[in-house]
């Protein structure tokens, strides 16, 4: 399973790529509003300092939402660098647009997605990768994870090759249940990764090793 961080703060996204770990970045258009990057400009400039820190996908969303709107401005953001995503919300114009960049060899994120019948229409769509947004599910007291195990099963049965990303990753047990359940990428906040390294007998255990090696060696 691919590792994405889903922000748009350089630092975090530098400390992230410094693990060893970092397959790529998510952002949308409110994690790039939270760090203040406004403006055309700025906004696309900000895409391409993400780029040159991550050799990996960064998903950049369109705001527009009809299918001329977006197909122009996805040209313009994945004509940025390489390894940018364009990021399209799951509408009937979404899918327009992505079938779109698929034919024009462009690679699309199909975010805001909450069901398998979604789900299906990106795939047919041709979409690289799918983001259902599981805590949001959560959120609504279903359940996000038996969303990628539905979506799983059925990419599996009918040979899509859009690529599940668990979205909307709110902790570290999030990532370990979308990687059981199939997800082949998931995208998670810095605190949700840092929360994998934890437990208490790791922490326990290496302090009995240093001290049994304090005492022997004094
Ligand atoms: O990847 C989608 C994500 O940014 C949404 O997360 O926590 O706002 O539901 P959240």
């Amino acid at each position: 399973m691919k590792f994405f961080i889903d922000t748009a703060n350089l630092d975090q996204i530098r400390e992230a790529n410094e693990l060893g770990i970092l397959d790529g970045v998510t952002t949308n258009p409110s994690l790039m509003a939270k760090e203040g990057i406004t403006g055309q400009e700025n906004i696309l400039n900000h895409y391409k300092a993400i780029c040159a820190i991550v050799d990996g996908d960064v998903s950049a969303e369109v705001i527009s939402t009809d299918f001329n709107g977006m197909v122009e401005e996805g040209e313009r953001l994945a004509a940025l660098h390489t390894n940018i995503v364009v990021k399209v919300p799951m509408t009937v114009d979404g899918v327009k647009a992505i079938s779109h960049f698929t034919k024009k060899g462009i690679r699309t994120n199909c975010t805001l997605v909450f069901s398998s019948g979604q789900a299906i229409l990106a795939a047919k769509a041709g979409a690289t990768y799918l983001s259902p947004f599981i805590g949001r599910i959560d959120d609504s007291s279903w359940d996000g994870i038996e969303l990628i195990e539905q979506i799983a099963e059925i990419y599996s049965i009918q040979g899509y090759e859009t690529e599940i990303l668990a979205a909307s990753v709110r902790n570290p047990l999030h990532i370990v249940r979308s990687a059981q359940a199939g997800a082949d990428v998931v995208t998670c906040p810095l605190s949700a990764i840092m929360g994998l390294f934890k437990h208490p007998l790791t922490d326990i255990g290496l302090a009995q090793f240093l001290a049994d090696h304090k005492k022997a060696n004094s």
